[in-house]
């Protein structure tokens, strides 16, 4: 769209406080009939033709279910439906089991993705309820994450050895993995674990934001001399383009930068990245899968990309003036609003999940992923969509 978006998202209207209520009453309606087939299981990663199946506590996105979990016991308690509430409470401590369990026998976690998997489950579970189990597999998640960090660049490697060129680079997406860190200083009085994360949001910021304010996905570092190397695309169409979940987690991610740092420049950044999110969405503010795809465009959409960047402009919001705040406030209601109305599940016999047309992994011919969810629903989709509207439906205690 480039900058004729801000005019148009002046006409755009905001979701409603009654459609926000009326959304979250339907997720909590979907999680609890979910808890059946999903209490002693997880939700795979996407859904086929709109269908979750189960799976083990395995990759790196069972913790959004869990995450989706406490949302719902959240608002379940809110709304005064005691009974419900404890429910799923009982299926976030079985969940809880699980994830002491992995990490305890490190089933699936040598990747930087401890804070994903341990910060809507376990964090989350312990903020809310106390549950000791919560912090013991919390903590121990984030011990497992720093062995990740390579002084020698100053970063955690997102996957693969440790000791091997192909695989010495961290990717946007991590900045969500650093609130676990800052949450297990917190916790245990450790500084290593903010010493690491802060090193981290350093190098990442500084290589992974291009001149014009759109992101690498992935981010080579020399292995020798620790200095930058390359970026390059993983999940995005091509290397140079935009993959649209890499720039909304740049968005939350900045946004988080500034909430553990206080660092100033991280405001700028924040506003230079999503100022890009925004110029690069179509007429309904539902972004495809790459920013290179524009209205119009044949590729499918990314509707969790939506979700996560609303989720960043609520949390930078609280940070900034009344006016400014308010401001990214009402385009994250405008956004939300987009989600709820065009792509948000209406009824169960459409599908199991919350949020359709998500796109987890595009090929493209130039990129190097496995293809799959594409056009459908994805976990963290949903995830983000019910943590985008408890942010709007009133004060929230973050589980990052
Ligand atoms: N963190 C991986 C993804 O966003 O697909």
């Amino acid at each position: 769209m480039g900058k004729e978006i801000y005019d148009m998202l002046r006409e755009k209207p905001e979701i409603t406080p009654k459609e926000i209520n009326g959304a979250m009453d339907f997720a909590l309606e979907q999680v609890r009939d979910n808890l059946k087939d999903f209490t002693y299981s997880f939700k795979r990663a996407f859904s086929e033709q709109g269908f979750y199946t189960p799976t083990e506590n395995v990759n790196w996105t069972t913790g959004f279910w869990t995450g989706q979990v406490w949302l719902a016991w959240e608002w379940a308690r809110k709304q005064g439906q005691r009974e419900l509430a404890d429910e799923l409470k009982k299926a976030g401590e079985v969940h809880i089991d699980s994830f002491l369990d992995r990490i305890c026998h490190k089933r699936e976690v040598d990747h930087h993705d401890m804070g994903f998997l341990y910060s809507p489950s376990c964090v989350a579970g312990y903020k809310l309820t106390g549950s000791e189990k919560g912090r013991e597999a919390a903590v121990k998640a984030a011990d497992q994450l720093i062995t990740r960090f390579h002084p020698v660049g100053e970063f955690i490697q997102a996957w693969g050895p440790m000791d091997q060129p192909e695989n010495y680079r961290f990717i946007i997406d991590c900045l969500l993995n650093l609130p676990l860190l800052y949450w297990a200083s917190q916790e245990t009085g450790d500084e290593k674990y903010r010493e690491i994360a802060e090193k981290h949001i350093h190098t990442a910021i500084a290589n992974v934001i291009r001149e014009d304010y759109s992101t690498w996905h992935t981010f080579f570092m020399n292995m020798e001399t620790g200095a930058p190397d390359h970026g390059a695309t993983c999940q995005g169409y091509r290397d140079g383009s935009a993959w649209a979940r890499g720039q909304a987690w740049g968005v939350y991610g900045t946004a988080m930068a500034y909430r553990y740092t206080g660092r100033k420049e991280y405001i700028e950044d924040f506003k230079h990245v999503t100022g890009y999110f925004l110029e690069h969405l179509p007429l309904d503010l539902v972004p495809y899968w790459d920013l290179e795809f524009g209205e119009g465009s044949d590729e499918p959409r990314d509707s969790s990309s939506a979700s996560i960047a609303a989720c960043g402009m609520l949390e930078m919001a609280g940070y900034m003036d009344q006016k400014e705040g308010e401001y990214y406030k009402g385009i994250a209601r405008k956004i939300m609003k987009s989600v709820a109305d065009n792509y948000a599940v209406k009824s169960p016999k459409e599908s199991n999940g919350l949020v359709l047309h998500s796109t987890y992994s595009k090929k493209s011919p130039y990129n190097t992923c496995t293809p799959e969810g594409v056009d459908e629903c994805n976990i963290w989709g949903d995830y983000f969509y019910m943590e985008a509207l408890t942010r709007l439906a009133g004060e929230w205690n973050p589980y990052w």
